[in-house]
């Protein structure tokens, strides 16, 4: 069965408070689904330490960073390029995710480039797209999400395999207050039309949705807001969490 569900637990700048070691001992509960991936994205240093513990265990846990540089190697101190995440057991990295937006400044065309850079080394990235209070207020979503898609791909190419979309409101980011599952779907279907519109068939990338998720909302996100996943902040600090989390997502709809 093709994997088709994905939960993405980024833990920020943040370690969960029983540790690393721990945090994946505890998932060893988890109800594993062969059609939902799990992934933990820790900060850069704890990727590999994560890594070695759930290989130990046998855990079906994948791995992401939370970012990457935009260039392949060279003289950029502090940065931490694709093909370095993959080393230390990365498979996936989180680009253009709102904090690195507002916070650092990148923009679209920044974004696009480190989706690049990702993919140049084979990584999947999960783009990151979500409108501000501001901008749904005054109905600018839709045409707001269209441009961050476009600029953000626009000239390169994608298959349905190797990129994830996550559409993130901001102003449910950290907050408590999720969207509701009838505006996730009405914005996934704005989504789902502009990727189309880039190229047939594109629309068929797994679609997650990020925003104060928790086990408490997950099995009802899933059911109502037609999308495939979920990336998590907050929660994904907690291992029941985000066993609960997972396994909603795994068995939903
Ligand atoms: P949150 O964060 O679940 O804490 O709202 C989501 C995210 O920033 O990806």
């Amino acid at each position: 069965m093709a994997i088709d569900r994905h939960v993405i637990g980024n833990w920020k700048m943040n370690i969960p408070a029983d540790g690393v070691e721990n945090f994946v001992r505890d998932l060893r509960g988890v109800r594993w689904s062969d059609a939902c991936r799990l992934s933990i994205a820790p900060p850069y240093p704890f990727i590999a330490e994560a890594r070695d513990r759930a290989a130990e265990l046998r855990l079906p846990l994948s791995f992401a960073a939370q970012n990457c540089s935009d260039h392949a190697s060279g003289a950029y101190t502090g940065e931490v390029s694709a093909s370095m995440i993959a080393l230390a057991g990365g498979s996936m990295v989180i680009v253009g995710h709102s904090e690195r937006r507002e916070i650092y400044g990148e923009d679209d065309e920044l974004v696009g480039l480190k989706l690049r850079a990702a993919v140049e080394a084979g990584l999947i990235p999960v783009l990151c797209v979500g409108e501000s209070m501001e901008i749904r207020e005054r109905d600018g979503v839709a045409g707001f999400l269209e441009q961050q898609l476009v600029r953000a791909l626009g000239g390169l190419s994608f298959s349905e395999r190797n990129l994830l979309i996550a559409y993130e409101p901001i102003w449910a980011i950290g907050t408590g207050r999720n969207a509701s599952g009838d505006m996730v779907a009405e914005t996934a279907g704005w989504i789902r039309r502009t990727l189309a519109s880039m190229r047939p068939g594109l629309d068929e990338l797994p679609l997650l949705y990020g925003g104060s998720v928790t086990e408490m909302n997950a099995r009802e996100l899933m059911r109502e807001a037609d999308v495939d996943g979920f990336l998590v902040g907050g929660a994904s600090l907690e291992p029941e969490k985000v066993k609960a989390i997972y396994e909603a997502c795994a068995s939903g709809r």
